[in-house]
């Protein structure tokens, strides 16, 4: 076994000479797109292009006009449609007879399996969008959803699009506290949760957990997962079995205009509220179609889609859900984590359902990596034919060990950049069309336009780092954020003006247009491909009684991509204690979430800050990466600096 890892050591290291990645023949004889022809023609018209591409979606009324650009940075696609999310994610198949088709080999945690039919999905969403009915809820009211990885989330979110009822998702890895204030920022009228929820042989009691904290909604529907016996039932709660049972099985579709809300998701920015990106529907649907359909080379004929998202992020929501729906896709869902109830997991599910397309993030690669190659090996993974990646940067090494032994070198990689302000893939190779250069995504899709800027948006020459930016609207784009146009305009639009966006990460462009992103340029952290904010986490950290003052910063780990390290002052006299560095990661759990943990403490007498008061987090950066200290004479207190150095010392 020794000698076989020294052999792939060997092996990845002379691949890592290697810049350049034709498509291997065997997938290009057969992919959807061979060559960068749409490219071209897509850039001829991008409207016009898109138009057609949205006649891939059954329109209650067909729409004439494509981008409405007249109000920037407000643009919309497709104003003058009308439609409806799920008619077009399951009736449309169903009725084209495709009702006992699999959209889910869903897996439970324990190895239980449950096999959802298109035809299932339709009679549980129609039921479920009656019950939404019966509760109050209309067209136009906001819906959080608050449920683990079950058949169920699915149908949560199309029962919402049928009934035009916005859906807010919070991702299950969240505190009880970070929905109520979702469900606040949101105005959300009903809450869609679960009893318990199950993690690594454990069961957490979320039903009791949202109760604790109160919600600000009229009606809490509880979906029966783990059984659990104490799931407190008050008054305004009501059973998701009961309620889908008691509902009129039929429910016609919302014919509603492609600019309704589909759906809002929170996401992280760079202050401690969380931003409401809002996405609608026609243009969102137009998009993540395509994609899903071309980036992943899909024959929803023959293959077998296994997406290791959790729904509650944008990964989820357009390419666990949307997209694979839409494209009558079979999938794989998984309800556990990616080592429970063993290391190779993933790759035994890839083998019991047949999967030939893979999608994961880069951390995941990186612990796969750590857990070793004989996981991997275990599992005959011979019908995987594309793998993906999303959610932060991949380093050419993880990407080799991705094409090599998940991918057995005949598998492309397609490494997909895109936010959750973007609605779905933006920069990626085509598989079948473009070469791959590990590391670096690729270029924009068809009908996307990017570039490359200066502060003062200026286009930087080839090779050179500078702001990421989209240069022409397109029809995934957020429309805005929840009820604040200001921030929306504040945050994407300021900087160059309404007609390029700022993304917020750094990049470079080489002379065959492939970007490669370098990372954030705000504050926000990415850490195992979830993306926070240092000022929410600072701010959950400052709540805490005996904190007087906190500063976040994400360091370069290994296998996360990025950790939360906090550098903690203490009220009065107070001194750090091991017991005071696991209140307050409990603190923060509480908060947000355990993913929002703090994995390193560092207890600072003071922060050094600028003579105006901002903290220098450039500073603490090179203190917790182990730099050599950058210019501090801007300091208020230079000794502050030497100071922290020394209590890091200490501790290596
Ligand atoms: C980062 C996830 C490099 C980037 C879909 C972006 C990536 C942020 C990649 C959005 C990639 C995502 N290569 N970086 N392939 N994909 N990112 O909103 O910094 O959770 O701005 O959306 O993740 O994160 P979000």
């Amino acid at each position: 076994m020794a000698g076989t890892t020294t052999d792939l050591e060997r092996q990845l290291a002379e691949l890592l000479e290697q810049e350049r990645f034709e498509p291997p023949q065997a997938f290009v004889q057969d992919a959807l797109i061979k060559d960068r022809s749409v490219h071209e023609e897509a850039e001829r018209d991008p409207e016009g292009w898109w138009r057609e591409q949205a006649r891939a979606l059954h329109w209650f009324s067909e729409p004439e006009q494509a981008l409405d650009d007249s109000n920037p940075p407000f643009y919309t696609w497709f104003a003058d449609g009308t439609l409806n999310a799920s008619y077009n994610c399951l009736d449309r198949h169903v009725e084209a007879g495709l009702g006992d088709r699999v959209a889910f080999h869903w897996r439970g945690e324990e190895g239980e399996e449950r096999e959802i039919t298109y035809a299932w999905l339709l009679e549980q969403t129609q039921r479920a969008a009656n019950a939404l009915k019966d509760h109050g809820v209309g067209e136009g009211d906001v819906v959080g959803i608050f449920l683990p990885m079950i058949p169920e989330v699915v149908v949560a979110m199309l029962a919402c699009a049928r009934i035009g009822a916005p859906h807010n998702v919070v991702f299950g890895g969240f505190s009880a506290e970070s929905v109520r204030e979702r469900m606040e920022f949101s105005d959300a009228k009903a809450l869609i949760t679960v009893d318990g929820a199950r993690r690594k042989g454990k069961v957490a009691a979320v039903k009791a957990a949202v109760d604790a904290v109160g919600m600000p909604v009229k009606t809490t529907i509880v979906v029966r997962h783990t059984g659990l016996e104490e799931c407190p039932m008050g008054e305004g709660d009501v059973w998701w079995h009961e309620a889908l049972e008691a509902a009129d099985p039929e429910c016609a579709p919302a014919q509603l205009g492609a600019e309704h809300p589909l759906f809002i998701l929170y996401s992280s920015g760079s202050t401690a509220k969380p931003k409401g990106i809002q996405h609608t529907t026609g243009g969102y649907l137009t998009h993540v179609a395509w994609t899903h359909k071309h980036v992943f080379d899909l024959k929803p004929e023959s293959d077998v889609y296994f997406c290791s998202a959790d729904v509650g992020w944008i990964t989820g929501h357009s390419y666990i859900v949307y997209g694979p729906l839409l494209n009558a896709t079979t999938s794989v869902m998984y309800e556990g984590a990616p080592d429970y109830p063993h290391k190779g997991i993933w790759w035994e599910l890839c083998e019991r359902y047949g999967a030939t397309i893979f999608y994961t993030a880069p951390t995941a690669i990186r612990a796969c990596i750590k857990w070793g190659v004989e996981h991997v090996e275990k599992a005959d993974l011979s019908r995987l034919r594309l793998l993906g990646t999303v959610g932060e940067p991949i380093n050419p090494k993880a990407w080799l060990w991705y094409w090599k032994v998940v991918g057995g070198e005949r598998c492309p990689v397609v490494d997909t950049w895109w936010q959750t302000e973007t609605g779905g893939i933006m920069i990626t190779t085509l598989p079948g069309a473009q070469a791959m250069k590990p590391g670096v995504a690729g270029t924009p899709l068809p009908g996307i336009a990017a570039a490359v800027l200066t502060e003062e948006g200026e286009e930087v020459p080839r090779g050179t780092q500078g702001l990421l930016s989209l240069s022409r609207p397109w029809p995934g784009m957020l429309r805005t954020l929840f009820g604040d146009d200001d921030r929306y305009v504040g945050t994407y639009w300021e900087k160059w003006g309404p007609e390029t966006y700022l993304v917020g990460d750094a990049s470079k462009q080489d002379d065959e247009d492939y970007v490669s992103v370098i990372g954030r340029v705000d504050d926000v952290l990415n850490v195992s491909g979830h993306r926070m904010s240092t000022a929410e986490i600072e701010s959950a950290i400052v709540s805490h009684g005996k904190v007087a003052e906190a500063a976040v910063i994400g360091a370069a780990d290994e296998d996360t991509g990025q950790s939360v390290a906090a550098f903690v002052t203490l009220e009065g006299d107070l001194q750090g204690s091991d017991e005071l560095v696991a209140e307050i990661r409990e603190h923060v759990a509480v908060r947000i979430g355990k993913l929002a943990r703090p994995k390193r403490i560092i207890w600072a007498d003071d922060l050094p800050k600028t003579r105006s008061g901002k903290i220098m987090r450039r500073l603490l950066k090179d203190i917790a990466e182990g730099r050599e200290l950058g210019d501090v004479t801007t300091l208020r207190d230079p000794h502050v600096m030497a100071q922290l150095e020394g209590k890091i010392k200490e501790r290596a």
